[in-house]
């Protein structure tokens, strides 16, 4: 035999909230897993190993394994943060692991983050709104380097709903729009092919459930996996409320 001789991991001691609401029978309580800790285990790896091995009722969410699909977001240790992308080795030996506040639950670690973000998009009208119909004939329109990649900065958003679990404000006022609301409005009213003046945009993020319900304590900037200037934007929205006549 040749090679590093292999070395036990720790053994990682998992507290997992299990509630399943379409069940009348079913209580809120944490069920703890135990499992041994390989090189570069993610969360994501480690709750698939615990539902193929231990328990194959175990709700949680995952597509893209990689940061982009926005499905994974969970409670680690009280903070928001994507399975996917968060190691074990950065934790440690008890990971207590809850589904994300403010989202509907839908069993476990499991919430339905669509309907919030389908919501708030209907709320916000966040999309474009052209200027003229479109003509397949048309020449491409060009856009300045700079203005495109600062949309592009704001587009990144994957919707995981890691800000809005962070947010206290979120959290208390069902009608706020949150970080990841007043970050998709901050897009559409940079984008000129948008049609509707500044004005217009700030009937929808001016007041309590808006930019002026932020109290600016960072946590949605804090725990976005995507790392958005979350607090630039709301800072550019009341900045420009303020100086637009
Ligand atoms: S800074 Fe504002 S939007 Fe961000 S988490 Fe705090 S209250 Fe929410
Ligand atoms: S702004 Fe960041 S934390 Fe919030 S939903 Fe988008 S990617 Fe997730
Ligand atoms: S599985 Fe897609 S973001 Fe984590």
């Amino acid at each position: 035999m040749t090679g590093e001789p292999t070395t036990a991991g720790r053994l990682l001691r998992f507290e997992i909230f299990r509630y399943n609401p379409e069940d009348p029978a079913s209580v809120p309580r944490m069920q703890t897993f135990e499992l041994r800790e390989t090189p570069y285990l993610s969360l994501f790896i480690a709750l698939n190993r615990i539902r193929e091995e231990q328990d194959p009722s175990l709700q949680f969410d995952f597509a893209c394994r990689s940061a982009i699909c926005g499905s994974c977001g969970m409670l680690v240790n009280g903070r928001p943060a994507l399975g996917c992308k968060t190691l074990t080795s950065a934790l440690p030996d008890v990971i207590r692991l809850h589904p994300l506040p403010v989202f509907k639950l839908i069993g476990d670690l499991s919430v339905d983050t669509g309907t919030w973000f389908r919501e708030m998009v209907e709320k916000t009208a966040g999309w474009i709104e052209p200027k003229s119909a479109f003509d397949p004939d048309a020449e491409e329109e060009r856009m300045d380097d700079d203005l495109s990649q600062a949309i592009y900065e704001r587009d990144r958003c994957i919707e995981c709903g890691c800000c809005i679990a962070a947010c206290g404000v979120s959290n208390l006022n069902a009608d706020f729009l949150g970080p990841a609301g007043l970050n998709r409005v901050a897009r559409f009213m940079l984008d000129p092919r948008d049609a509707r003046a500044d004005g217009d945009w700030f009937e929808v993020v001016a007041g309590a459930d808006g930019v002026f319900g932020c109290i600016g304590m960072m946590a949605c900037e804090d725990t976005c996996p995507k790392e958005l200037p979350l607090l630039e934007v709301n800072a550019y929205l009341r900045r420009k409320m303020l100086t637009t006549r």
